[in-house]
């Protein structure tokens, strides 16, 4: 593996902190709703699945699955929708319930700081924050261009009495602000009886299948990097005989990986490189990315890429654990490679 050798500007131009995290609070037909109108939405590693072609993109280099993030304050709730693709969510703070089928009667789950849950593709899901602050959860989609969502229908109509129509081309009309469908716009009609009955449906067993908790990570944690290394714990993805790392509770295909570091405080990997993408989703504690030439001090809620074939070096701060969400690209990505200094 080649050594890829970069400037400071080319690797924080991968590093996204939290308080820079620019929302967008128009990104989807149901943000005139009441009740789902305060919610922020962000797409840190594009291009997601926004309908508004006022959301920031913060990383548009393709990694093959994409980052977002959404911020909501109590009771707020993201309506129901189903997506073309894997869709995983790490709760990053605060209480949140996920509801599923085309009215959120069908089945629903509580997630809190540290848990994941992986929502099978064609199913309906929507969540609310049910805690008593701000909320802030990641949602890792699958592939590129993650494609449009589907509505399920009361959305439109809720939609239509506050002003908002959705284009097929994935537009939004605010005719509360005057504006009307463009002659190049055809609206997309609302979501048939038909296409909701072709949507799976799930009970409150099935999706239990599909959540990790976070207390049940430790237990299953490897030391993949040696002792002096963070706990590596799978969650999705399949094992890797090369780590000795057994397959994640949800192992079918998502098209990534996701893994949860823990390092004691003052831990440290070898200098390492990777073939494949690496996006580092901080929970908690302080972690530097070090590389030859330069370095960067990650906190709770920042995101970083890590370049592929960038050698570099993670080591947690001295006065409490420090613990990530790790997304790598493909169904089975390879081991690190040792880099000697
Ligand atoms: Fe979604």
């Amino acid at each position: 593996m080649a050594a890829t050798k970069l400037t400071q500007e080319e690797v924080t131009s991968r590093f996204v902190r939290y308080a820079d995290l620019r929302p967008c609070t128009t990104a989807f037909i149901d943000t005139r709703t009441p009740g789902s109108e305060q919610k922020e939405n962000f797409t840190i590693i594009g291009p997601g699945v926004s309908e508004s072609p006022d959301q920031f993109v913060h990383i548009d280099i393709p990694h093959g699955f994409n980052i977002g993030a959404a911020r909501q304050p109590p009771g707020c709730v993201n309506s129901q929708h189903s997506h073309e693709t894997a869709e995983v969510f790490v709760v990053h703070s605060g209480r949140w319930k996920f509801s599923l089928g085309p009215d959120a009667l069908d089945a629903e789950i509580e997630l809190g700081p540290g848990d994941t849950v992986s929502i099978p593709i064609h199913v309906f899901r929507g969540f609310t924050n049910i805690g008593d602050g701000p909320g802030f959860l990641f949602a890792v989609l699958g592939g590129d261009d993650p494609g449009q969502v589907t509505w399920a229908p009361y959305v439109f109509e809720e939609a239509k009495k506050h002003g908002l129509i959705l284009l097929q081309d994935g537009r939004l009309v605010d005719t509360a602000k005057g504006e009307t469908v463009p002659p190049d716009g055809t609206p997309m009609p609302a979501t048939t009886n038909e296409q909701v009955n072709s949507l799976r449906r799930m009970t409150a067993d099935q999706i239990k299948g599909c959540v990790v908790r976070e207390a049940a990570l430790d237990d299953a944690s490897v030391r993949v990097f040696g002792n002096d290394g963070p706990g590596e714990s799978a969650i999705i993805g399949a094992k890797n005989p090369d780590e000795n790392m057994p397959a994640g509770k949800m192992s079918w295909l998502h098209g990534f990986h996701l893994r949860r570091w823990k390092f004691d405080p003052g831990y440290s990997t070898p200098w390492h490189a990777r073939d494949e993408a690496e996006v580092i989703m901080m929970h908690q504690g302080r972690l530097k990315y070090i590389w030859e030439g330069g370095e960067l001090e990650m906190r709770a809620g920042d995101v970083l890429s890590a370049p592929i074939g960038h050698a570099r070096q993670y080591v947690s701060g001295n006065d409490e654990a420090a613990i990530a969400y790790v997304v790598r690209g493909g169904d089975s990505p390879g081991p690190f490679t040792e880099i000697a200094k």
